[in-house]
């Protein structure tokens, strides 16, 4: 089963309640929200009590993307906040096991996440102890960006060694996924498909997802 994840980076942020409410009724199957601190990419996003507000409009798993640094300073807050998945990014880790292993004491599914730059081996020894592995296909920062295709080799990398140690990992891949590079993520082991311009930069959300969702189960 192929999960879509609609990315409000890419909604109007003075109506993010209204956009997650609709992303909802257009079939999207996770809400992604991308935090950005300035430091460990060059924009600045959102934090805790935005998460908190945006959780009060929808009943979907809010699908918490960290791109920050020294992300255990914030899991517990944004825990509270109602985040049911938290990804930090394995370049912004010193001590990656123990972070993953902060998010899932807290009861939560625990990401972790790779740069275009960064090898699959930067997660192998990991992949046991997480739920999910993020593969970005785009230099994290902005929404918008070209997919990369370099990066369909370390999906089929991790799908493979995930085989082996743990089947139910999930593979959620970010950036640049449309209609157009979904089959090809999908084709690769991806299974969380997150979404930004291509849903939000739309006037029909849910022909967007519909879409999306089509050219990935083909
Ligand atoms: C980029 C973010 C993405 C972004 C994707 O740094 O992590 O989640 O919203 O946007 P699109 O789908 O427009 O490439
Ligand atoms: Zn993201």
């Amino acid at each position: 089963m192929i999960r879509i994840a609609p990315s409000i980076l890419s909604a109007d942020f003075a109506s993010l309640g209204s956009e997650v409410a609709e992303a909802e009724v257009s079939g999207g199957d996770w809400i992604h929200v991308d935090v950005m601190d300035g430091h460990f990419v060059p924009n600045i996003t959102l934090g805790p009590p935005i998460v908190k507000a945006v959780s009060l409009h929808t009943k979907l798993p809010l699908d918490v993307h960290l791109m920050i640094e020294s992300p255990e300073r914030y899991i517990s807050d944004f825990a509270a906040a109602g985040a049911s998945v938290i990804t930090v990014h394995a370049e912004a880790c010193v001590h990656l096991h123990r972070v993953v292993h902060q998010i899932k004491e807290l009861g939560l599914k625990a990401g972790v996440a790779i740069n275009p730059g960064t090898p699959a081996s930067a997660v192998r020894e990991v992949l046991e102890d997480v739920d999910m592995i993020l593969v970005m296909t785009v230099n994290p920062g902005f929404g918008g960006q070209a997919f990369i295709p370099n990066t369909l080799r370390k999906i089929t990398q991790i799908r493979e060694w995930a085989n082996e140690v743990n089947p139910d990992l999930l593979i959620e891949v970010d950036g640049g996924v449309s209609e157009a590079t979904a089959p090809l993520v999908v084709s690769a082991g991806a299974d969380v498909l997150v979404a930004g311009n291509a849903v939000f930069g739309r006037s029909d959300r849910a022909a967007a997802i519909l879409e999306i969702r089509e050219a990935a189960e083909a």
